[in-house]
């Protein structure tokens, strides 16, 4: 049996009138009701029901109460915060409801309002197509080698063993600057960048030169007094033809997908002995039914560039030793390897600043 309680207190306990309680209970549940968003209902929350609201506060007082008196308040106060707490979830559903609704209506999106977007333009497929052809080099731990596009003619010939009487000269119709004396072309391909490469560094060679070169060419579908190449070339010990052919075949796949094989074709170029021509398998008919095909004229082969083991000739003219190294080279032109790989058919539109062509075929994925 518990004694008297000596700590009771008749101002403490004034909040457990059944009135005050009720006044209480009823001013949160008008506070609810009137909170028109979330946030008016947090303040609601932390007046009427928290830590310092006067019904958790009438709550903390029961204890002080006389044993007779605390059952009949703690049911009191106890119910008054049960509706309380009733009604602040249920305000809290409906408004949380409400807000949902309203997000909806004002985050939708008209997908059907006409756009007044400015159309972005491309890079270049040019640009993008050297870059990746250097990265298809790049990734065999090759490097990347640039020369000037106003070359010495010697370099540009006579270091590659093509002579002032050679008549394979009159193969590259060249762009000549005045004074003719100064002996100055506009290069006639990238091979230049080879003969600057081995006289510049010794070997191991590894080095893919990508660049524009100049003839005067007439300008139609095929032809252009400008166009890019792509120059190969490796120079190193136990060097020959198969590793050419490897590296062909790997860039071949690389560039026009899996299963594009490469043939060679004997050939001459001054600058590599044996030479060849490399052709690709047509990458529409893939030799099967040729005679019908319009890409390769019935070969079942396109005619890609040229290529060879570097002539001893070049070697010494450059300071390279051919007792200890041997080498191969290649060139191909750019702008045709992206003709096949992306099915243009007229060389022109590279040039003529359309900007549909640019972000179709600029665009690499
Ligand atoms: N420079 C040659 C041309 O423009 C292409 C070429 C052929 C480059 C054979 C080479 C090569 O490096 O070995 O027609």
């Amino acid at each position: 049996m518990s004694g008297p309680n000596t700590e009771y207190d008749p101002v403490e306990v004034t909040p457990l009138q059944a009135e005050e309680v009720e006044a209480a209970r009823d001013a949160a549940l008008a506070a609810i009701a009137g909170a028109s968003d979330l946030e008016a209902l947090k303040q609601v929350r932390l007046d009427h029901a928290g830590d310092r609201s006067p019904l958790a506060l009438a709550n903390r007082e029961i204890g002080a109460l006389p044993p007779q008196a605390r059952k009949e308040a703690g049911q009191r106060v106890g119910q008054a915060r049960g509706a309380v707490n009733k009604a602040l979830a249920a305000r809290t559903e409906v408004l949380e409801a409400e807000h949902e609704e309203r997000m909806l209506i004002e985050e939708t999106v008209d997908v059907t309002l006409p756009t007044d977007r400015v159309p972005t333009g491309g890079r270049h497929p040019l640009t993008t197509g050297a870059e990746l052809i250097a990265d298809i080099f790049v990734s065999m731990g090759w490097e990347i080698a640039e020369g000037p596009l106003i070359e010495a003619e010697w370099l540009n010939f006579d270091a590659l063993n093509l002579g002032p009487d050679h008549p394979a000269r009159t193969m590259q119709d060249t762009f000549w600057t005045e004074p003719a004396e100064n002996h100055v072309v506009l290069r006639t391909q990238t091979s230049p960048v080879q003969a600057r490469t081995m006289l510049t560094r010794k070997p191991p060679i590894y080095v893919a030169c990508p660049g524009r070169v100049f003839r005067t060419d007439e300008y139609d579908a095929t032809h252009s007094p400008m166009f890019h190449q792509v120059e190969g070339l490796v120079v190193d010990e136990g060097i020959s033809m198969a590793h050419l052919k490897g590296t062909l075949d790997h860039f071949a796949a690389r560039m026009f997908g899996e299963g594009i094989d490469t043939r060679f074709r004997p050939s001459y170029f001054p600058f590599t002995e044996p030479s060849a021509e490399v052709d690709l398998r047509c990458f529409v008919c893939r030799g099967v039914d040729s005679d019908a095909c319009r890409t390769c004229r019935g070969e079942g082969w396109i005619e890609w560039g040229g290529c060879g083991v570097v002539n001893p000739r070049v070697l010494v003219a450059c300071g390279v030793d051919p007792e200890t190294y041997t080498g191969f080279a290649f060139g191909m032109g750019i702008d045709r390897s992206l003709m096949f790989r992306h099915g243009i058919t007229d060389l022109r539109s590279f040039f003529e600043g359309d900007v549909r062509f640019t972000p179709a075929f600029g665009t690499e994925l």
